[in-house]
């Protein structure tokens, strides 16, 4: 079908600047955004691939207050080191910039002002807690005080993470700010706000029925928030790092990070494209495609999209194919535990190899669900599949060409049954591979190149050329020719993939083929065409390799432990009559459902025995309500009911809180009667 598109405007998230990326970014949205863009260059489409980095918001100032430096300094030093990163794994940015940029600032700062004229804000004044010490407004997060439900000491303005429940800061008993330590006072402030709720109706329509092709996980969230019904957001913050709202008497406001971001990718088009920006963006035969993670689902399908909507000059995105992701070793990658494989350690440990993480990381792409890193993993498919099969195929082709044929290719004699097997997987290559990539399947489409370099590997030690050598030479021409065209092909189909090995294979060819379009043919290399230096295209990865890595994840894990054991030490002796007061049971979930305009609460309908009981929970974050229904949950039924959302909450539910924050319902081990006390 021809495609109503004539260009393609591809973006992908841009990272904070306040750390290094590691393997859960590459995995999650540049590989598969690179691999993409690389596929359309190979066949001469027109397309940009832009990128940048997110260098405003409050954990870049707090990051910066605690290293005793300016929050420019911060991003200075992390942009440069995430570029780097990203250079060195061949992501292929048309542009790099970020959101400090002169043109960003009046880009970002025009936007704002349009909408402002337009009248596509509302204005509302609340009142939120000022830190008088450090002369500045409170974001939730920097807010601690006790949890009037658990009373945990350490809640967050947003969120008491012991209990769960979600908190607005003026809940919280004796607050603090976690900046100065001092004791916050309210303020009343102004602030900017877009008005979601007004383009709710366009939005459902737009997605939930013309955008039925997206992927389910990007769908089904979108979904779930139009469902609950959307609310407006503050776009702009009181804080002195960000770009300042073009308004008179605005002083000391900011646009809200996530406002300025996404128009970064605008900003950062322009910076390439000055004179041409307009058409990458305003042009209705341009598809835009954002590539990003799953936790900025929202903000690309609901909020950027409203904000473009609310300008009026913009496209929206066709496809937003975010991924779910990856964890490692077993446990969600976390920055501030260290838990992660960093691009640049990577890099510095395994120098040459950026291919193979590339490889790995789209073999075990999280595109459906969340998928796990190990290094075993990572060993076995360098070993076994790139090494025994793709490089194994390549250099026994290349090196009997050499030996017997002096690096020449041999001409081509009668065809057999064993070519016309290989000849048959060529010829599907192509189509297969683009029906998936059309779709966003980045691990299918790297299968079945991959099942392209098994098939060469398969017929040369199927037909072991090596041992007609002396008798069948006619033979051997054959059998290498066809090879080596399917080494050619490899270079074409991997391209994407793998762009270093590509290279490679294409300087051991001696021969620049990268064209899509001759994907499948059996003639790249003539008869006669002298090839390169054969060199081996991946080597082995050795056991001693991969144990010092496990090692040195075991370390973190271990000073992990210890520190939590420190920070979180078993409370002080408490009489056996206390607990006795605390009336636990088993209940059974017989309805769960979210709790509509509370982004964190489930409510539940619990079968306690006696009669059906209402508890509202705030792990909204943790649960689909659709897991819940049907399972026992443990919960204290005799506290006093409380209010949560006008929802009265007659007891509590109880959870484990793993180191992560994450927090896992408690079940008994086996099925009991409902009412049954917990002792
Ligand atoms: O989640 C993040 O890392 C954000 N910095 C992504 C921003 S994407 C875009 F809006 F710029
Ligand atoms: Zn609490």
């Amino acid at each position: 079908m021809e495609s109503k598109f004539k260009r393609t405007t591809v973006t992908s998230a841009l990272p904070y600047a306040n750390g290094p990326v590691h393997i859960g970014h590459l995995a999650g949205v540049y590989v598969p955004a690179d691999i993409y863009v690389r596929y359309l260059r190979a066949k001469h489409e027109d397309v940009i691939f832009i990128g940048g980095s997110d260098e405003h918001g409050v954990p870049i100032t707090i990051r910066a207050k605690k290293e005793g430096c300016t929050p420019q300094d911060v991003v200075d030093r992390y942009h440069k080191l995430i570029k780097e990163s990203f250079d060195e794994f061949g992501i292929s940015f048309d542009i790099y910039s970020r959101t400090t940029s002169k043109v960003h600032e009046e880009t970002a700062s025009d936007f704002f002002r349009k909408l402002y004229d337009k009248g596509e804000f509302v204005e509302k004044t609340s009142e939120q807690y000022y830190d008088e010490e450090a002369g500045q407004f409170l974001a939730d997060r920097y807010i601690v005080g006790e949890c009037p439900h658990c009373h945990n000491p350490r809640a967050y303005g947003d969120q008491c993470e012991a209990c769960g429940t979600s908190l607005s800061p003026t809940e919280l008993i004796n607050p603090h700010s976690a900046i100065s330590g001092s004791k916050p006072v309210m303020r009343e402030t102004r602030h900017w706000y877009l008005p979601l709720d007004r383009h709710e109706a366009w939005l459902r329509k737009w997605i939930l029925e013309e955008h039925k092709e997206w992927r389910p996980n990007v769908y089904g969230q979108c979904k779930s928030w139009l469902d609950m019904g959307l609310q407006p957001r503050a776009v702009s913050r009181d804080l002195d790092w960000g770009i300042p709202v073009p308004v008179e008497g605005a002083d000391g406001k900011v646009l809200y990070v996530w406002f300025d971001a996404p128009i970064g990718y605008i900003s950062n088009t322009k910076e390439l494209l000055p004179d041409t920006w307009e058409k990458w963006w305003k042009d209705p035969e341009t598809r835009l495609i954002h590539f990003i993670g799953k936790d900025n689902i929202v903000f690309h399908c609901i909020v950027f999209p409203a904000m473009l909507k609310a300008e009026g000059s913009y496209i929206l995105p066709d496809n937003v194919p975010a991924n779910e992701f990856l964890n490692l070793e077993g446990d969600k990658i976390s920055t501030t535990r260290n838990w992660a494989i960093w691009l640049h350690e990577y890099l510095r440990d395994f120098p040459g190899k950026q291919d193979v993480l590339r490889y790995v990381l789209t073999a075990n792409a999280p595109e459906t669900k969340d998928n796990d890193f190990t290094w075993r993993d990572f060993q076995a498919r360098n070993n076994n599949e790139l090494v025994a099969v793709f490089g194994n195929f390549v250099n026994r082709a290349l090196v009997l060409t050499k030996k017997y044929f002096d690096g020449h290719v041999p001409p081509l004699g009668m065809l057999t049954a064993a070519e016309d097997e290989v000849m048959a997987e060529l010829a599907a290559v192509k189509g297969n591979v683009e029906r998936l990539l059309d779709v966003f399947k980045f691990r299918d489409a790297q299968k079945e190149a991959m099942a392209l370099a098994r098939a060469g590997n398969k017929y040369l030690a199927d037909t072991e050329p090596w041992k007609l050598a002396k008798t069948e030479m006619g033979r051997v021409a054959t059998i290498l020719n066809v090879s080596l065209q399917l080494v050619a092909n490899l270079a074409i189909v991997f391209g994407p993939f793998l762009p270093f090995s590509a290279e490679k294979l294409r300087k051991m060819l001696n021969c620049d083929v990268k064209d899509w379009e001759r994907l499948g043919e059996t003639g790249l290399l003539p008869e006669g065409h002298l090839l390169g230096e054969p060199e081996l295209l991946f080597e082995k990865i050795d056991d001693a390799v991969i144990e010092a890595q496990v090692q040195k994840l075991q370390d973190t894990k271990k000073a992990n432990e210890a520190a939590d054991r420190k920070a979180n030490p078993i409370k002080e002796d408490a009489p056996f009559d206390d607990f006795q007061r605390f009336d636990i049971r088993v209940g059974t979930v017989l309805e769960c459902t979210k709790v509509p305009k509370a982004d964190k609460l489930l409510q539940f309908k619990i079968d306690d025995g006696i009669s059906t009981r209402t508890i509202v929970s705030g792990i909204a974050k943790h649960y689909n309500p659709e897991e819940l229904v049907g399972k026992q949950v443990c919960f204290v039924a005799n506290f006093p009911a409380r209010k949560l959302k006008g929802i009265e909450s007659q007891g509590m539910i109880l959870s484990a809180e793993d180191l992560d924050g994450s927090l896992s319902v408690i079940t008994p081990m086996r099925q009991v009667r409902p009412g049954s006390e917990v002792k």
